[in-house]
């Protein structure tokens, strides 16, 4: 039995409109972000630690989705030790630390491959001529990072020059500058020489700004004034954003994490902590260092905190990167932040 004989004009419609739909469907295929993992062609752009953000979320999340199932990591993650040995008295070698942490990309990121994790934090270390304490913290805390189950990064900033020391604006330039290279929605702000001794003392953010040095060893392990909030601070964009982050204004020693913290009860927030217990940390010995005296200005600074705050900060930030150098276990950003 013939069927109804097509005539010849309806089937180069039905083709035409087949070999239509065939092309939606591949366009969507090679648009839709979720699908770019699986075609070759595109490995070599799959390298996360690159410079563009929007990519790199991108394929970062590409790879998560389609590799494997992932779910959100747990509220705590599972391979947590606790209290620590922390000590300074055996030598680091690069070499051996970097095959402990072969799963360190290039720029000193990391994030967990076997679920997603729930904070992406940039930690930010202001920094001139102390490599050898920087050893001591990668050693330290690239595995406790990574117990903590966080999607993170570090940025070593690195005042250029001898001039004298400024620690707030480096932060500030270390906000600035991670942003562009991952969509970070916290900041831990990090002196050299703290290392935590427990890690369930979270680098992460929470719903107000934390203080995580809270109990170092130099202060006998207790806090010495109440509105402290230097050393190891953790804020999230949004709070760093809406105390326009560090003045950029103290030259030397002091000053700027007092400043910081009246800026946070200005803007209606309180300081976080750990328990004295877990808040524990060690600090690496040092003789005070050159070009960072004391600032004599800082107490006159800190009285004009409610006329500044708005003024001097993020707002008014400005700097000259030398160079940016992605190093195996972190990002080396070196930059001229000018002088007094
Ligand atoms: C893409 O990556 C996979 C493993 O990651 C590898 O086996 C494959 O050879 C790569 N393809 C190309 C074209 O580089
Ligand atoms: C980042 O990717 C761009 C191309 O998208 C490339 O030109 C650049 O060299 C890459 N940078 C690094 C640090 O890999
Ligand atoms: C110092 O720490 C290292 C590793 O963190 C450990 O292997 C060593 O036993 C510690 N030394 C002392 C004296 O506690
Ligand atoms: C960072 O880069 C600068 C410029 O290349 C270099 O002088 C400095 O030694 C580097 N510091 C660290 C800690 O890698």
């Amino acid at each position: 039995m013939a069927g109804v004989p097509l005539s010849s004009s309806t089937f180069r419609k039905v083709c035409i409109l087949i070999m239509v739909l065939g092309a939606i469907q591949l366009l969507y295929i090679l648009y839709h972000e979720e699908t770019w993992s699986i075609l070759p062609f595109l490995n070599s752009t799959r390298v996360p630690g690159n410079s563009s953000t929007t990519s790199e979320t991108v394929i970062h999340r590409a790879i998560v989705s389609t590799e494997k199932n992932l779910e959100i990591c747990p509220e705590t993650p599972p391979h947590l030790v606790g209290p620590m040995n922390i000590n300074f008295t055996h030598p680091i070698q690069l070499e051996i630390m970097q095959k402990d942490n072969s799963e360190v990309v290039e720029g000193g990121r990391w994030w967990p491959r076997d679920c997603i994790a729930r904070q992406k934090v940039a930690v930010i270390i202001p920094f001139r001529h102390r490599e050898f304490h920087l050893k001591y913290w990668l050693y330290y805390l690239h595995p406790i990072l990574q117990r903590q189950q966080l999607d993170y990064g570090i940025y070593v900033i690195n005042q250029y020059g001898e001039t004298t020391f400024n620690r707030g604006k480096l932060m500030n330039v270390g906000y600035a500058e991670a942003r562009k290279q991952y969509d970070y929605g916290c900041f831990v702000f990090s002196d050299v020489d703290i290392i935590p001794m427990d890690d369930r003392n979270f680098y992460k953010c929470y719903s107000q700004p934390r203080h995580l040095s809270v109990a170092i060893d130099k202060f006998g392990f207790r806090l010495p004034y109440m509105q402290i909030f230097g050393g190891v601070t953790a804020l999230s964009l949004e709070q760093f954003t809406k105390i326009n982050g560090y003045p950029n204004n103290y030259w030397g020693w002091g000053g700027e994490d007092d400043d910081v913290s009246q800026r946070v009860s200005m803007r209606g927030m309180s300081i976080s902590r750990p328990d004295g217990q877990t808040g524990r940390c060690r600090m690496i010995k040092h003789h005070s260092e050159a070009h960072n005296e004391p600032n004599p200005k800082r107490f006159d600074n800190l009285r004009l905190t409610g006329q500044t705050i708005n003024s001097d900060g993020l707002s008014s930030l400005q700097y000259r990167v030398i160079s940016v150098e992605k190093n195996p276990l972190y990002t080396n950003v070196t930059v001229d932040i000018g002088s007094p």
